[in-house]
């Protein structure tokens, strides 16, 4: 059976790094509150004018990806990005890094899935590849999700961050690359959290929140006692999937939202955190950039092998959530 094999790995943040105690100068917050609710320490941030817009981060990371890959852009079949903060509604961030990259022959497009979009990405190549449309894939996650926080709202500003994973993907025949990946939404619960312009009508339970254009609104209580089962049920299902169970699992890397909904969903699962990979102290909730950026650090710093059983978890917007069980295979 043809797959995707996952053959190279890559990512980026911005130079800046905004920190909890410099987030206590903007708004009503504190260091202890945010490490305390959330785990985050620091998250990076965009600058204009410095090669740090989503589409020239999401070309960074490709560049790493490839390079690991051997692969050439020219080479390149199809890339798909998942972001939710294009540098423009259109074109798409895939266009921009089909150009910036020179990936002439490959199909590029875009993928809104809140912070599920790299793996809805993942799964759109992998199945063009399964079916022989497709024999190279790069797969990208990248968000500026600065550009859309209301830096007033110290609910929400103090989660997100910017920054772009990449991977690249190759037909093999081999029992290892990706094995499945398991999609799931509810457009019921759409206003946990969206994007307001000025025709979008805001729900009562955010009508405390100032009605700026175009800013990140979220119901985060509401949305973390969604998560939890969604992510928990939807990674046991892929992994019952295969006949695997939580021991198989080398490694599970999830949505890096804040580290008790990690550890809710760990401990649903009874997967030790020992095999649970996060940075979000570091990054803070980068959307779809979150899992490939957590997924080349892992694989960076020596923590996969060929063999090993991977597992990566999502929950966003939409809602949307999903599992991909992956086989490593570089
Ligand atoms: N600093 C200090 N106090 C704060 C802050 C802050 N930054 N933010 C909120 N508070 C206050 C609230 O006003 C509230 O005060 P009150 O009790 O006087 O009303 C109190 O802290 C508790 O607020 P809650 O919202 O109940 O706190 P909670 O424990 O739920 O933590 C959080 C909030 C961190 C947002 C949490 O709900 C969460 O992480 N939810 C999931 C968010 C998430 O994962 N979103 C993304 C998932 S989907 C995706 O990634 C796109």
């Amino acid at each position: 059976m043809t797959r995707g094999r996952i053959v190279g790995t890559g990512s980026t943040t911005p130079m800046r790094v905004l920190t909890n105690k410099d987030l206590e100068k903007i708004v009503d917050t504190t260091d202890e509150w945010i490490t305390r609710r959330t785990g985050i320490k620091e998250r990076r941030i965009s600058s204009d004018g410095q090669g740090e817009n989503t589409s020239e981060m999401g070309t960074k990371a490709s560049l790493k990806a490839l390079d690991m890959s051997g692969i050439s852009p020219e080479d390149l079949d199809m890339i798909v990005v998942g972001t939710v903060t294009p540098d423009c509604q259109f074109p798409s961030v895939a266009c921009l890094v089909q150009k910036d990259l020179g990936a002439g022959k490959a199909v590029a497009f875009d993928v809104s899935a809140g912070c599920s979009g790299f793996l809805y990405a993942l799964s759109v190549a992998d199945n063009a590849i399964v079916t022989g449309s497709c024999r190279n894939a790069l797969v990208v996650g990248a968000e500026r999700l600065s550009a859309i926080t209301n830096w007033d709202d110290r609910t929400t500003c103090v989660l997100l961050g910017d920054g772009s994973g990449a991977v690249v993907l190759t037909a093999g025949t081999e029992d290892d690359g990706i094995l499945s990946t398991h999609l799931q939404s509810d457009g019921n619960f759409w206003n946990l959290l969206y994007t307001a312009d000025a025709t979008c009508k805001i729900p009562e339970i955010l009508d405390t929140v100032e009605g700026k254009p175009f800013y990140l609104k979220m119901d985060g209580n509401r949305l973390f006692k969604k998560a939890v089962p969604c992510l928990a049920n939807i990674a046991v299902s892929a992994l019952e999937h295969h006949g695997l169970s939580r021991d198989d699992v080398k490694l599970m890397i999830p949505h890096q939202a804040n580290i008790r909904i990690i550890q809710a969903v760990a401990e649903r699962m009874l997967i030790p955190m020992d095999k649970v990979y996060t940075n979000l102290h570091k990054y803070g909730n980068t959307s779809s950039a979150s899992i490939p950026i957590a997924l080349d650090e892992a694989y960076r710093e020596g923590l996969l092998e060929p063999g090993d059983y991977v597992l990566l978890v999502t929950f966003g917007a939409g809602l949307t959530w999903g599992a991909s069980v992956v086989k490593w295979s570089i």
